[in-house]
């Protein structure tokens, strides 16, 4: 890593933000941590909706992030802003729909990585982490698991990006 690049910074976007990005923003987080990286990578999240501004994260989201060491209790929910495209270098989309709003948004002059999460996690087969809102725990788990792996892939690309 070398001294005096400037931060990169990562927005994770779903619909609400109480459920899957508000996991990718506390388990990236954690990897930036545990990584020493902290000074270099900002993490934040938000929702292309307005519903859950200012709520906590899901509590079955806390609930089953909390069981992997991952503490999601001090993030609030807030929407997507024009200004996080001049903002933030990577944009990341947990599925299709999240992503077509994010294109229509773009301004001309955004020059980062604008795309789905799940592209850093090439080795599974699904593109889209599936909204767990209106199912069970299961679907919570399989959240984590896919964030998890995303979040891995996507700190070695980071880092390859700033040692270059
Ligand atoms: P998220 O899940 O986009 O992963 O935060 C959802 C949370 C709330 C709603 C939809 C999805 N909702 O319709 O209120």
């Amino acid at each position: 890593m070398k001294a005096g690049k400037p931060v990169t910074r990562v927005l994770f976007v779903c619909l609400g933000n109480i459920c899957r990005s508000p996991t990718a923003h506390g388990v990236f987080a954690s990897l930036v941590e545990n990584g020493g990286l902290a000074e270099y990578i900002e993490v934040d999240s938000c929702g292309t909706g307005g519903w859950h501004v200012g709520e906590p994260p899901d509590s079955r989201a806390t609930a089953e992030a909390g069981a992997r060491g991952y503490d999601l209790s001090p993030l609030r929910a807030r929407q997507l802003r024009a200004a996080d495209f001049r903002d933030f270098d990577y944009i990341l989309a947990m599925d299709e729909a999240n992503l077509a709003e994010l294109r229509a948004l773009r301004p001309p002059a955004f020059a980062g990585h604008l795309g789905l999460f799940l592209e850093f996690a090439p080795q599974r087969r699904e593109r889209e982490v599936p909204d767990p809102y209106y199912g069970g725990d299961a679907g919570f788990v399989r959240v984590l698991d896919m964030v998890e792996e995303a979040s891995e892939g996507l700190l070695r690309e980071i880092q390859c990006a700033r040692a270059g």
